[in-house]
């Protein structure tokens, strides 16, 4: 995807110059509007263009706007995203391309996603907003059906669709968000005042060789030390050293152990030592290459190295692309539970690669369905369906077809929660789910379960619980342990755990909560409450081994 502009086009009323205009401030693009700077250019308004020199005519206008648009006359200093070229939105009116040139002059300059929605929706639309539209003859209701029936093939030949019609303009917005993997993220390091700042995540197949044009674009100079487990280096390390080095960036590479039992201090000492030895400085950057362990440990260094140097993170597990890499959290695991030291440090980019999940070892990629399961459950009733629905997730071209999209899907869940709450003082702790049962379950295991299985089965239990309390649809948690059986995870707490140690481990919950243990709990898809206070009887009851056998 090396285009430079967005184009929004669809039929009249399907919302392409409010949402394009919120698009462009979400993304911190320049906006136009086609038929506006046509109108600006000619002195006419549309219906007049059309009333004295006809439609032909006014396709050509559209034709020659647009490429002055495209042209460096309309250059401005907004880097896009998508590529190193300056990126725009644009509003296209609704038969700009029906003119076989204009179609190829936008789409060989950049992506065209196609708005629409059912013809009754669109007249009422254009009915409550009164805009005259020449080709409607001033009669919508009559008109417009003729017009969309004869316009049907043109507008169904567009891959990139987004259908509006349950969305407000702020939701088609962030539906184009999530379609392109764009998002521009507002951050915050720690909650001192003048200290906020946006980032960008981007998901992009195959795009980890745009790193070096992505860095340089943001201004970030070297040197950069970039952070990466053995499995990951072996795979992925020599290719960022390559897109650094194109980008004249220097870079050194400092290898660390894989696996949860080195997310450790003593794993970030190394690192702090690699930092000196590589010479970074204030104005340095640390690259984390790799799952969750990677960002944690890499984003934690980061963040106590000279007070706070700024870091980048290259997810490439699931889990971590999903949520670890997002949000700023980082830290390393004590002897007594998980997380227990860390602090909040956004990332100045992130960047996903979902190609990079076909090395990804199956049960890895099983384990990150966990926690895009459970921003199913949170948020997004569709996204748990499609989790319903994957079928043959060991193949390549499942990972290649159908991961993008749930990536971007989930990122997205995680995202509208994160913004909202920096900080976890109140909605964020809906990301919780499944964690305070899971993380305990994960301890007394020894980690022998990974992360995400132990969330499967926390968020199981957890629902069983709310059930039980009466805070959860009857038969919730029999609908999202068949959807994680389907996916291969775990539903149930292992016969052979300890049940004191998990209690005890879920005491160190507690501790960081304020000496309450709190649970998020789910109400039904897509809804779930947080601050839940469950007492010392429930929590036993519900980790014993006949609680989740009803
Ligand atoms: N900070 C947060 O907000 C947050 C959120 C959720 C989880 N986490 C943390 O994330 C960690 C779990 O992350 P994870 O599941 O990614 O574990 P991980 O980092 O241990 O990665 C799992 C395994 O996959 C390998 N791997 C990763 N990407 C690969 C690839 N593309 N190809 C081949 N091998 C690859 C790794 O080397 C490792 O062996 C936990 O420590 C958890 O606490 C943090």
């Amino acid at each position: 995807m090396k285009s430079s502009t967005i184009f929004l086009y669809g039929p009249s009323g399907s919302g392409k110059s409010t949402t394009g205009l919120l698009l462009a401030q979400s993304l911190d693009l320049p906006f136009y509007d086609l038929d506006v700077e046509i109108s600006r250019q000619t002195g006419k308004s549309v219906p007049e263009i059309f009333a004295q020199d006809g439609e032909p005519a006014f396709r050509r206008y559209e034709h020659a706007q647009l490429q002055r648009l495209l042209s460096s006359e309309y250059e401005t200093d907004a880097l896009n995203l998508l590529s190193s070229k300056k990126g725009k939105i644009i509003a296209l009116g609704g038969g700009t391309l029906l003119d076989r040139a204009t179609r190829e002059l936008a789409e060989n300059n950049g992506m065209v996603i196609l708005l629409s929605a059912p013809v009754e929706i669109l007249t009422s639309r254009l009915l409550a907003c009164n805009d005259e539209r020449p080709l409607l003859n001033g009669n919508v209701s009559a008109s417009l059906p003729d017009l969309l029936t004869r316009r049907a093939a043109h507008y169904a030949s567009f891959s990139l669709k987004i259908d509006t019609a349950l969305l407000t303009p702020q939701q088609a917005a962030w539906q184009t968000n999530i379609l392109l993997g764009l998002f521009r993220v507002k951050g915050l390091d720690q909650p001192f005042p003048g200290r906020s700042r946006t980032y960008d995540i981007i998901v992009r197949q195959g795009g980890l060789p745009d790193l070096g044009m992505l860095l340089q674009n943001k201004g970030l100079t070297g040197p950069f030390v970039v952070v990466s487990d053995e499995n990951v280096a072996r795979l992925y390390a020599r290719g960022i050293v390559d897109t650094l080095s194109e980008s004249g960036l220097t870079t050194t590479v400092h290898l660390i152990s894989p696996g949860e039992q080195n997310k450790t201090m003593n794993t970030v000492s190394r690192l702090w030592d690699a930092f000196l030895s590589a010479g970074l400085e204030r104005g340095s950057t640390v690259i984390a290459l790799g799952g969750g362990v990677v960002s944690d440990l890499a984003g934690f260094a980061a963040a106590t190295y000279l007070r706070g140097v700024r870091w980048v993170s290259l997810p490439t597990s699931l889990l971590s692309m999903v949520d670890a890499s997002l949000g700023g959290k980082t830290g390393v695991d004590l002897p007594q539970g998980k997380n227990l030291v860390g602090a909040f440090h956004t990332p100045n980019l992130v960047l996903a690669d979902p190609d990079t999940l076909l090395t990804l070892p199956f049960t890895e990629l099983r384990s990150g369905l966990a926690e895009v399961v459970k921003h199913g459950i949170i948020a997004d009733p569709d996204l748990f369906d499609r989790c319903a629905s994957l079928v043959n997730l060991d193949r390549p071209e499942t990972i290649q077809n159908d991961f993008p999209g749930i990536i971007r899907q989930a990122m997205a869940v995680k995202i509208q929660v994160i913004e909202e709450d920096p900080f976890e003082q109140g909605r964020r702790a809906a990301l919780n789910l499944g964690h305070t049962i899971g993380h305990a379950v994960e301890l007394a295991s020894g980690y022998s379960l990974s992360h995400g299985e132990a969330v499967a089965i926390g968020m199981v239990v957890e629902t069983y619980l709310a059930e039980r309390i009466g805070l959860a649809d009857p038969g919730l948690a029999k609908t999202i342990a068949g959807v994680l059986q389907h996916l291969g995870l775990p539903t149930a707490i292992p016969p052979g755990l300890d049940r004191e140690v998990i209690l005890l481990s879920m005491g160190f919950d507690k501790k960081r909560a304020g000496g309450k243990l709190r649970f998020a709990l789910p109400v039904r898809i897509g809804e779930v409450k947080t601050g839940i206070e469950i007492d010392e009887k429930w929590r036993r009851d519900a980790i014993d081994p006949g609680f989740t056998r009803s």
